[in-house]
This record gives structure tokens, C-alpha cells and sequence, in this order.
């Protein structure tokens, strides 16, 4: 009985390693193995040998093995097609490729990269910071500590109370942990989310995105912060811009500044975007507080710096032609596969 099973585990191992090129081939094989004069019929046959007490375990085995030559017959029928094995004859190697479908690059991230390309090309660095910050970071090392009426400018959602931590309401965080890290100079342009807890409209929303700048340095001062902001300007929107800039109030910045530009669709003659005033603001920005400073350890007496804000949004609402802020973060394909061929 030792030699039957031998026998069987070498046909296995035979058959195992047989490939058929071609139909012909395939059929080789049948009459070999499956033919009414087949190894495997002969195999069967062996039965008559098997003593009683053994029949029924042997004829498992051997029931198992015809089923497993009919299974690779079938497998090499299979896959051979037209006389020629199919790998070989339904794959054409010249046709094209499919394409992999691409998502489009989303308004906000198009906007985004604009505007750090223009920075980068004045030596900016892109700096990044967490969307869930303590409140240290977002409020108190800005000048803003507990209780601060300026508080109130930013509607805030929390996280936790006591110690609070919130979802960070501007990209000034990112400054704070940027001068922690104590080297300097700093030249940065930190883009990112930012969350305030405001009613959604067509004009504004819960969470939306701002560009931050900081460049510290000995003797910056606020022609330096003009001529970078005037030369995003004219970069963004075209050499014959006009800035304007309005004293302003922040707690962060002394002087504090807003900065508008003379409207791109009227060119200042006032139509309803600019509200008739021929102008729009975009950006807020000034001096850097000295207690903004000595708060991350830098010495206000050696270094000075500005910083800027800006939201994203805004002005990709208006390279866009978009009338309404929810689109940009409701993931309907149809509005964001417009972008397709933008950059
Ligand atoms: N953090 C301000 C805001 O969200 C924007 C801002 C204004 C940032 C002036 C600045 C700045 O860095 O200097 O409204």
C-alpha cells in the first residue's frame, strides 16, 4: 500500500508542475490522465488490491486525487484560448495604459500655495502649528490675557475648561511657538485652519483659513513691513495695484495696522464687492508688541519684527468668481472638479 500512495504523491507532483502552451497541449494531458486508458483510471483500478479494512480510507485518496487532476485540467483549459496561452494573447503590451483618475487641487489649497510661493520668493519659511491649542498660545503670550476685552473679537470654541484648551481662532499661535524655539532671525509664513464660533452664511463660516507672517529681526521696521505687503500685492494681484493702510487695533501689534487694496473688478471706481468704496480690505498686520516678544523670551530692546494675518478665503472668492463660503467645504464634486486646470 506504501507504493500506492507513493505513486499517487508523484503524480500529484507531476501534474502539479505541468503547464500547457496551447490547447493541444491541454488535451495531451487529458488523455493522459483523464483518458479512458489514463493513469488515473489505472490508479482506480488499483482499488480491487486494496484489502477490505483499508478500502474506505483509500478510497478517499483516491477520490481526492481524480478530483484533483479534473481541477487542473480545467485550469489549463482555461487558460489557453485561440491555441496560445491566454497570459500570452489578451495582453497587448502597445496599447495605452488606463489612466488613474486624479483628484483637482481644492480652491483653498490653490490659494494657499499662491500666496507662500510669493513669500517664499522673499525668503519666507513655511511654518506650521496644532489646530487645537492651549490657551497660552492662542490668547495670553499674545497680549491677550485672561479677561481681555480683545477676547471677545474672536468668538471661541473650547475644548476643554480649566486648563482650557481650544480650537486655535487664528494663525497667530504659530508665531508664539516659532519665537519659543528662541533662533533667530525669523522669517515666516505660517498657513493654516482656524475655527471661531460664528453663524454660517454664504459670507462666513465656523472654520475657515488665514496666512500668518512674522519676521523678526535687529532694525525691522514699518517701511520693511509696507514693501513686503506691497510687493504681495502687486504679486497677487497686478503691478497696477494700489495699498492703502488704516491705523487699526490689535492687541499683538503696537502700531497696529489694516491694510486694503484698491479694488481689482471696479479698478476703484466702486461696484458692490467693494461696497462702492473702491477698496477691500485683506490683510491686518503691524509691529510686533514688545510684550509679544519678552512673552517667547526675545529681547525687545534688540530685536524688533511685524506680523500680518490674512484670511484665505476671501480672496480666493474673489480670483474665483464664488458667491458663497459653505461651497468650499461641502465636497460637492461637480464644484470641485472646476479647479481642474487651475494652479
Ligand atoms: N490674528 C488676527 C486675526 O485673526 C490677524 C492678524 C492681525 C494677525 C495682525 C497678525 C497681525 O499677525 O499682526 O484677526
Amino acid at each position: 500500500m506504501q507504493e500506492l500512495l507513493k505513486q499517487i504523491q508523484d503524480h500529484k507532483t507531476e501534474i502539479e508542475a505541468f503547464t500547457a502552451i496551447d490547447e493541444k497541449a491541454a488535451e495531451e494531458f487529458r488523455i493522459k490522465w483523464l483518458g479512458t486508458k489514463g493513469l488515473v483510471k489505472t490508479i482506480m483500478g488499483e482499488m480491487k488490491n486494496v484489502p477490505n479494512e483499508k478500502k474506505k480510507e483509500f478510497g478517499q485518496i483516491l477520490n481526492e486525487f481524480k478530483q484533483f487532476t479534473e481541477a487542473k485540467y480545467e485550469e489549463l483549459k482555461q487558460s489557453t484560448v485561440n491555441g496560445q496561452q491566454s497570459t500570452a494573447s489578451n495582453i497587448d503590451l502597445t496599447l495605452p495604459g488606463d489612466n488613474i483618475p486624479v483628484g483637482t487641487r481644492h480652491p483653498i489649497s490653490l490659494m494657499t500655495n499662491r500666496i507662500i510661493s510669493i513669500f517664499q520668493r522673499l525668503g519666507f519659511a513655511v511654518a506650521e502649528g496644532p489646530e487645537i491649542e492651549d490657551d497660552w498660545h492662542n490668547f495670553t503670550a499674545l497680549n491677550l490675557p485672561e479677561h481681555h476685552p480683545a477676547r471677545d473679537m474672536q468668538d471661541t470654541f473650547y475644548v476643554q475648561q480649566n486648563p482650557d484648551w481650544l480650537l486655535r481662532t487664528h494663525t497667530s499661535n504659530i508665531q508664539i511657538r516659532e519665537m519659543q524655539k528662541g533662533k533667530l532671525p525669523i522669517r515666516i509664513i505660517c498657513p493654516g485652519r482656524v475655527y471661531r464660533n460664528e453663524t454660517v452664511s454664504a459670507r462666513s463660516h465656523c472654520f475657515f483659513h488665514q496666512v500668518e507672517g512674522l519676521y523678526i529681526d535687529e532694525n525691522v521696521s514699518f517701511a520693511d513691513l509696507k514693501q513686503t505687503l506691497y510687493f504681495f500685492a502687486k504679486e497677487m494681484y497686478g503691478s497696477d495695484v494700489k495699498i492703502r493702510f488704516r491705523p487699526s487695533y490689535f492687541p499683538f501689534t503696537e502700531p497696529s495696522a489694516e491694510m486694503d487694496i484698491s479694488c481689482m473688478l471696479c479698478k476703484g471706481a466702486g461696484c458692490n464687492v467693494c461696497k462702492k468704496t473702491g477698496w477691500l480690505e485683506i490683510l491686518g498686520s503691524g509691529m510686533v508688541h514688545p510684550n509679544v516678544l519678552s512673552n517667547c523670551g526675545i529681547d525687545p530692546n534688540k530685536y524688533t519684527g511685524f506680523a500680518f494675518g490674512m484670511g484665505i478665503e476671501r480672496p480666493a472668492l474673489l480670483k474665483y468668481g464664488i458667491n458663497d463660503i459653505r461651497l468650499f467645504s461641502e465636497n460637492d464634486v461637480r464644484f470641485l472638479k472646476q479647479f481642474m486646470n487651475y494652479y
